[in-house]
Order: C-alpha cells, then sequence, then structure tokens
C-alpha cells in the first residue's frame, strides 16, 4: 500500500471522528484492497470523504467478501490443477511399473538425479549399477544399453514428475501464505498435505528398495502403502478444492462415505493384484478355475489376502462388484432426492466402463495399455466419487 494510499484511508476514518467497528480480519482485507475499495466508492457515486459511516462498512463489506470467495477459488483452482498433476503422478506410477522400469533406476539422489545421464559416460556408470541388481541379474541378464534406457525412462520421468509437483506446491503455498489469503482452517491441512508429499518421495524409495537386495520384486505391501497415500493426497487435494470452491462440506457416517470407503478399498486389493502380479493368473471370468473361488483360497491364514496372489485376484474381483452395486444405489439415491444427479450419473458410467476394464485387463494378462487404462479409470472414479461425497454432504448440511 502507498503512502497516499493510506493517508487518504487514515483521512476518510478520521473525517467520521469515530473509528469504525470492523474485526481486525475485515480492516486488513480493507486495507490490501483499498484501491479496489475507494473505486467502488467512486463508482456507487460516493463522496469519499463524505462517505457515511454505515455507506462506508456496507461497500466494505461487500467488495471484502468478493475478494475473499475470488482468493478462495484461486487457491480452489490451483489445488484442482495439484490434483491433476498428482492423477497423472499415479498412472505415470503404473506405467513405470508395468514396463518393469521401477527397478532400473538403483540410487536416490534428490537433488542432482534431477537432471538425466547427460553423457555416454554417465549412461555407463548408471548401466553398470543396474548390472548389480539382482533384477538384471535375474531377470534381464544380457540387456543392452538401448533397451536399459527405455526402461530407465519410466522411473526417470516418474521421479522427476514427483520433484515437478513438489515445486507446483511448495512455491504457490509459499505465495498463498504471503498473501494471507488462505481461510485459517486451511493452512493446517495445506501444510500437512505438502510435509505428507515429501514424505512420500521417500517412501517411494523405500518402497523400491525392496527389490534391490535379494528377489527382483517390490514388496507388495510396501507398494499398496505408496499408493494409498498417494491416493490420500488425491482426496485430500480435491476435497478441499471443492470446500474452497463450492463451499464447506462435512463428512458424515451414511452409505456415501460407506461406498467411497469400499471404492477405496478395491483400489487397494487392486494394488496387491499388481504386487504379486495375480493378473497373470486365473485369465477368466467370473469363475477361477472349477469354481467361484480358487483352490488355493486361505492356504496363508491370516495373510491370506495379502501374500496369495489367487486370493488377492479374489478379493479384488467380488470387492470391485460390492463396490459397484454400492455405486447404484447411491446413483438411485441420488435421482430420488434430486440431489447431485449429474455427478452421480457420471459416477456409474465410470464405475461401468472400470468394472469391464478390470475383466478385459485380466483376461489379457494385464498388458501396459490395458494396465494403465484400468489405473486410470480407478483415478477417475475416485474423482467422481468425492464430488458426488461432497455435494451430497452439502447440499444436506
Ligand atoms: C470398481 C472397480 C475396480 C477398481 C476401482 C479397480 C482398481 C484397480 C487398481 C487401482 C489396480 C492397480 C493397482 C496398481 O497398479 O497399483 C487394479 C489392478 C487390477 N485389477 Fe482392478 N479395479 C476394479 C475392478 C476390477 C475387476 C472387475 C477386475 C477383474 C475381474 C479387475 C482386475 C484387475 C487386475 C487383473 C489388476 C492387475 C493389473 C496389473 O497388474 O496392472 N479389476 N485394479
Amino acid at each position: 500500500m502507498r503512502k497516499w494510499e493510506f493517508d487518504f484511508y487514515m483521512s476518510s476514518i478520521v473525517s467520521h471522528k469515530k473509528i469504525f467497528f470492523i474485526t481486525s480480519k475485515t480492516f486488513f482485507r480493507i486495507f490490501l484492497h483499498y484501491r479496489s475499495l475507494k473505486k467502488a466508492l467512486q463508482i456507487t457515486k460516493i463522496n469519499v470523504i463524505n462517505v457515511t459511516k454505515n455507506q462506508f462498512r456496507k461497500v466494505a463489506l461487500t467488495l471484502t467478501n468478493s475478494v475473499i470467495i475470488k482468493d478462495q477459488r484461486i487457491i480452489a483452482c490451483w489445488l484442482y490443477f495439484m490434483a491433476i498433476l498428482v492423477g497423472l503422478m499415479i498412472i505415470i506410477g503404473g506405467i513405470t511399473r508395468l514396463t518393469g522400469s521401477g527397478l532400473s533406476m538403483v540410487e536416490w539422489r534428490p537433488l542432482i538425479g534431477t537432471l538425466p545421464p547427460l553423457n555416454d559416460d554417465e549412461w555407463i556408470r548408471v548401466f553398470e549399477l543396474y548390472k548389480k541388481s539382482p533384477e538384471y541379474a535375474q531377470l534381464n541378464f544380457g540387456m543392452g544399453m538401448d533397451e536399459f534406457k527405455k526402461i530407465f525412462f519410466w522411473e526417470y520421468f516418474h521421479r522427476l514428475w514427483g520433484r515437478l509437483l513438489g515445486v507446483f506446491y511448495i512455491f504457490p503455498l509459499i505465495y498463498f501464505f504471503l498473501q494471507k489469503t488462505i481461510p485459517s482452517k486451511y493452512r493446517l491441512p495445506l501444510i500437512g498435505l505438502g510435509i505428507v508429499g515429501g514424505l512420500q518421495g521417500i517412501i517411494g524409495w523405500w518402497m523400491v528398495t525392496s527389490g534391490l537386495s535379494h528377489e527382483p520384486t517390490v514388496s507388495q505391501y510396501r507398494l499398496a502403502i505408496h499408493l494409498f497415500i498417494a491416493l490420500s493426497i488425491f482426496t485430500c487435494l480435491l476435497w478441499l478444492g471443492h470446500s474452497l470452491f463450492l463451499g464447506d462440506s462435512k463428512i458424515q457416517f451414511g452409505i456415501p462415505t460407506f461406498v467411497f470407503g469400499l471404492i477405496f478399498l478395491t483400489i487397494i486389493a487392486g494394488a496387491f493384484v499388481a504386487g504379486m502380479n495375480a493378473g497373470l493368473l486365473y485369465n477368466h471370468f467370473p469363475l477361477m478355475g472349477d469354481g467361484f473361488i480358487p483352490v488355493e483360497y486361505g492356504e496363508k491364514g491370516l495373510l491370506d489376502p495379502f501374500e496369495n496372489p489367487a486370493s488377492a485376484q479374489f478379493h479384488h474381483r467380488w470387492l470391485a462388484l460390492i463396490a459397484t452395486c454400492g455405486v447404484l444405489f447411491l446413483w438411485k439415491s441420488a435421482i430420488k432426492a434430486k440431489i447431485a444427479v449429474k455427478q452421480a450419473t457420471l459416477m456409474l458410467v465410470i464405475v461401468s466402463g472400470q468394472f469391464i476394464l478390470g475383466i478385459l485387463t485380466l483376461i489379457n494378462a494385464a498388458p501396459v495399455h490395458l494396465g494403465a487404462m484400468h489405473q486410470t479409470g480407478a483415478i477417475l472414479l475416485l474423482a467422481s466419487s468425492i464430488s458426488v461425497i461432497h455435494s451430497l454432504y452439502r447440499v444436506s448440511e
């Protein structure tokens, strides 16, 4: 704020010989946007010096509210943008796994690793490191440099995308904090999301290390944790974005939350299918072998859902069916209540497509393109369910 603006503002207050009753927050907003306030007063043909206390307060509050709404929407758009980046990150992660690229970078260099190998010497160095890994020895023995570069690309791109995400999150966050435009109740969640995002990078590396020591396979537990955190970040970004753009919504226990939980659970079950390459067995539907239940079911006792590929696939397919029925039920309730009809219809279309895509992925033994599309479908389904639940609980507030 310039000095003349400040003097002008003070003189208008002094001219009333009274200090206005305005909350400190409102005062601050007026302070920041004084120039627009002055313009608004001029447009409404109110004499700026002789303005009455009520006129001043009315215009100031209207303007303040519209400025706050505008500020909130800018933050919401940034959160939507971040959600898109996170969604793409999850898809890139899926492609990295499906193309067998996940274990090609055997070192973790958060800062220097931003640049790819830039000369032949550097390529030879990273390839030599890879040659010492169990994946090279057991699965890719004799692989040439050209092939190595291909698998290296996806893992490198996945990590680079993660760094980009960090930059696109941290700098705008600092900017919004300096501008003091983030409503107080959102400040802590937004900082928390940034911290969890940073931790996710470390967890990603922790996941990769599980495939670097003995067996060239990533732990399915760590894969599921990594996916769980990514989806939680995605969910929070969208939820906060909707709250800032469309208005607050309160999570309640009820059928919509239950259906959301089912979708989330189906997705995590999918991570166990993917993590154990369980899409390579029982490639038909709905039977698994001669019956609905695979013969191996229960062989691993309590750990069966997490360590027995056949059981993981069994759980994923039937959880998916229950989740699909849940979505159908939610859609019917939305139609009946005439609330969030469009969102619920979109969600029903997505879940149906996703179910069919799951079957296609399975009967074709999880090729890269179908696996990646199935992963994309899961993200779209999650996004649509968040939108439905947010509007249901917003409307019913
Ligand atoms: C609500 C419906 C469904 C959702 C939300 C869903 C979600 C997912 C997700 C997120 C993954 C990948 C996890 C990862 O890559 O980490 C996955 C994997 C998989 N899903 Fe589904 N799924 C659904 C339905 C189905 C159905 C009905 C089938 C087959 C009957 C199926 C078969 C598979 C297979 C074979 C994989 C492993 C693919 C791979 O190795 O990449 N899914 N699912």
